[in-house]
């Protein structure tokens, strides 16, 4: 057609989609997401390892993600809420097929993505996969820049319940059409699939974004070391534009995996991206080899109640509130109405415990005053009258992780 002659092919898929889309609901509304998802994801501790002959037990094959299903169930990561087991990068074959659709590599997936999805759900669990916006993944795999919406159907053909959409070797200057338009792919496939976009890490409209995408990353990839963590809560803590107000249910800042369990971090430090992410209402995707699990970092990660705070159902993620010393103070109002949940983190790596005296004020103005209680074992540190001051202690690169209620 002469009109749309200006266009390339791919400008002219998408504007054919935003036609159709144009009456059709503003907010992404794919019912997925209500609070911020949970699961685990290869990425930051297997990478791009496909060497299945001199590592089959660690390289990226169905394998891999068939033995953390089973450690997800058996060792009760399920239970608490861990759901999606996520494929990342370098599943696939370095072709399509010959009717254009994207192949798993035959070898380290003999059983094609469809049966590793038949297995994940038999297990009670979703599963999650890995693609790139662009022409490439990240990893150089093909990407699905000109297939979108085959790729969305392939998607949903194999069972596949969540797409990491990464943007490699893509047009930044696209992605304010391409991203919403293959999350209109996958509405359209009727399987409902959440959808995680790289987007923002690119561009960072945050409404245009939360329109189209259920949790978006915004921020480097996380490291297996404190420096990374303490850079990426840095970032949240700036919150630059006020991005923490695009959170809420359905849609969710993505600051990356959680690394506990891994080797870069010491309990401490573990306990403490535990409560930022749980601060920062993020979403909980672990990145980390469940048949090696510490136990100490299994108890972090299963603790039911820093988890009840992050999936608290009304959706608001936390702010730093302020930064003194190496002490920085975020505070996450969450049900039932009147409680705050806070954590003090102390940066400093002087090796002893830093103090605060903490005005309770600071968790709002109930008139009793709270009842204060540390998140990850329970204990009380009383009860405080307005104004009165709880002196916290916390040890270097750690955290007090604690929830306020109206007494
Ligand atoms: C990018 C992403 C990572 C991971 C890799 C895979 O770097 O940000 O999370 O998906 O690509 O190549």
């Amino acid at each position: 057609m002469l009109i749309f002659g200006f266009l390339s092919n791919k400008n002219m898929e998408y504007f054919l989609v935003v036609l159709a889309a144009l009456a059709a609901v503003e907010a992404l509304d794919n019912g997925l997401a209500r609070t911020p998802p949970m699961g685990w994801l290869d990425w930051e501790r297997f990478r791009c390892n496909t060497d299945c002959t001199n590592d089959p037990e660690n390289c990226i094959s169905e394998k891999l993600f068939m033995a953390m299903a089973d450690r997800m169930v058996a060792d009760g990561y399920r239970d608490v809420g861990y759901e999606y087991v996520n494929i990342d990068d370098c599943w696939l074959a370095k072709e399509r097929d010959d009717k254009g659709r994207l192949v798993a590599d035959p070898v380290r997936f003999p059983n094609g993505i469809l049966g590793l999805a038949k297995y994940v759900h038999s297990k009670g669990l979703k599963l999650g996969i890995y693609e790139d916006f662009g022409t490439k993944t990240c990893g150089g795999f093909p990407g699905s820049e000109f297939y979108l919406q085959l790729d969305a159907q392939t998607f949903a053909d194999w069972q596949v319940d969540l797409l990491k959409f990464d943007g490699c070797y893509s047009d930044p200057r696209d992605m304010q059409y391409g991203y919403p338009i293959m999350g209109k792919f996958l509405n359209m496939t009727g399987r409902p699939i959440l959808y995680s976009c790289s987007w923002p890490a690119y561009i960072t409209n945050y409404t245009a974004i939360r329109q189209a995408c259920n949790m978006w990353r915004n921020y480097g990839d996380v490291q297996d070391s404190w420096d990374s963590i303490l850079s990426i809560v840095e970032f949240y803590g700036q919150d630059k534009g006020n991005f923490s107000e695009a959170a809420g249910p359905g849609g969710w800042n993505d600051p990356d995996m959680l690394i506990v369990g891994d080797f870069g971090l010491s309990i401490e430090q573990q306990k403490a991206q535990m409560a930022m992410w749980c601060i920062m209402a993020s979403p909980l995707f672990m990145s980390n080899d469940l048949r090696k699990m510490p136990q100490e970092s299994k108890a972090i990660l299963q603790n039911i109640h820093a988890i009840k705070i992050n999936q608290d159902p009304l959706g608001i993620q936390g702010k730093q509130v302020f930064g003194i010393g190496n002490l920085l103070v975020w505070t996450r109002p969450i049900m039932p109405k009147g409680t705050t949940a806070f954590v003090v983190l102390n940066k400093g790596t002087g090796g002893t415990p830093t103090k605060l005296d903490l005005n309770v004020d600071l968790l709002g103005q109930n008139p009793s005053g709270y009842n204060i209680t540390e998140v990850f074992d329970q204990t009380s540190l009383g009860i405080f009258k307005p104004s009165e001051k709880i002196t916290i202690s916390v040890n270097p690169t750690g955290v007090i992780f604690a929830v306020g209620t109206p007494v």
